[in-house]
C-alpha cells in the first residue's frame, strides 16, 4: 500500500520536525495552538500502528487522519509566521520549509517523483546557493575586497529568487485544491481580467509562453492598485522587484518533464487543481495592505 508507506514518510518527518523545533514554536504560539497538532499528529501515527487489509473504511480513516494532521500543521505554522512576522533570518541563515504535505498529495496531477526530485534537491541547492552567496557577500564586507561581487550579488539573486518562489510554489499548491477563489480576490479578479475564467486563461497562456526556464506570477501592484500577470523568464534579472508574488508556477522542466516530457500545456492544465486558494488569498490580503504613490 503506496500511500500508506507515503504518509509514515511524511508522519515522521513532520514527528522530527516537532523533535527538534516543537519546544521553539511552542514558545511563538501557545500550547493551545500546537496541542490540536500534537493531538491529530498522535491519532495519525496511531492509525498508522494499525495493519488493516480492509481497503475502504481503513483507507477513509487514514484520509481522515492525515487531513486533521494537515490543518492543524498549518494552521500552527500559519500563527509561528504571524507571530515570526519581525524576526530577521540570520545571513547565510535560510533553510528548506518542509512540504507542507506527503510527496505523494498532489497526484495525479504532479508526481511523488517530481515532488522529491522538485523539493529535495532543486529547492535545496537554491537554499544551499543563497546561503553561500550571503556569506561571501558578508566576507566581502569584513574584508573590504569586493573584487567578486558581481559573481555573488548575481548567485544571490538567483538562488534567492528560486528560494522564495519556490517557498511560495508549495504553499500555494494543496491536495485539497483547484476551484475558484472566493470574496474579495474574486471580486479583484474580475474587475481586472474579465472573470475568473479570462485570467486563467491569461495566465495559462504567459505560463505557457514563458521561454526556456521561469515562472507565471499573479501578482498584486501596490502601485496601481490593479493585479497583474507576469513572466519571470531567468527569474533572476527580471522580476519586477516592486511587486508582491501571490500566485506562482513553476515551469522549468524539471517541474513537469519527468511526468510530462515536453508537454507544458497539460501540466498547466492540471496544475490548476492543485491551487490552494486560501493561501492565495492569505497573500493577497495582506499585500492589500501595502501601499506606494500612484504613478
Ligand atoms: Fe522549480
Amino acid at each position: 500500500m503506496n500511500d500508506k508507506k507515503e504518509l509514515v514518510e511524511w508522519a515522521h518527518q513532520l514527528k522530527d520536525i516537532w523533535n527538534t523545533q516543537g519546544a521553539f514554536i511552542e514558545g511563538q504560539v501557545g500550547q493551545e495552538k500546537t496541542s490540536p497538532f500534537i493531538r491529530s499528529l498522535t491519532q495519525l501515527l496511531d492509525t498508522l500502528e494499525e495493519d488493516y487489509r480492509i481497503e475502504g473504511e481503513y483507507q477513509d480513516k487514514l484520509e481522515h487522519s492525515a487531513l486533521e494532521v494537515f490543518k492543524a500543521w498549518n494552521q500552527m505554522i500559519g500563527e509561528t509566521r504571524s507571530e515570526l512576522g519581525n524576526s530577521p533570518v540570520p545571513i547565510g541563515g535560510h533553510s528548506l520549509p518542509p512540504l507542507p504535505y506527503p510527496y505523494n498529495a498532489l497526484e495525479p496531477y504532479i508526481s511523488e517523483e517530481i515532488m522529491r526530485l522538485h523539493h529535495d534537491k532543486h529547492h535545496q541547492s537554491y537554499v544551499d546557493g543563497l546561503n553561500k552567496a550571503e556569506k561571501k557577500m558578508q566576507e566581502a564586507r569584513r574584508s573590504g575586497d569586493y573584487d567578486l561581487i558581481k559573481h555573488w550579488e548575481r548567485e544571490a539573486a538567483f538562488h534567492g529568487a528560486g528560494h522564495y518562489l519556490h517557498s511560495i510554489f508549495w504553499e500555494v499548491m494543496s491536495p485539497e485544491g483547484g476551484g475558484e477563489p472566493d470574496g474579495e480576490l474574486l471580486d479583484q479578479i474580475q474587475t481586472d481580467f474579465g472573470s475568473f475564467d479570462k485570467m486563467k486563461e491569461h495566465f495559462s497562456a504567459a505560463a505557457n509562453a514563458v521561454e526556456g526556464g521561469g515562472w507565471a506570477i499573479l501578482v498584486w501592484s501596490p502601485r496601481s492598485r490593479r493585479l497583474e500577470i507576469l513572466q519571470a523568464e531567468k527569474h533572476q534579472n527580471l522580476s519586477q522587484q516592486d511587486q508582491i508574488p501571490l500566485l506562482v508556477l513553476d515551469v522549468w522542466e524539471h517541474a513537469y518533464y519527468l511526468q510530462y516530457k515536453n508537454e507544458r500545456k497539460p501540466y498547466i492544465k492540471n496544475w490548476w487543481n492543485t491551487v490552494h486558494w486560501p493561501e492565495v488569498k492569505r497573500r493577497y490580503e495582506t499585500a492589500r495592505g501595502v501601499q506606494w504613490h500612484p504613478s
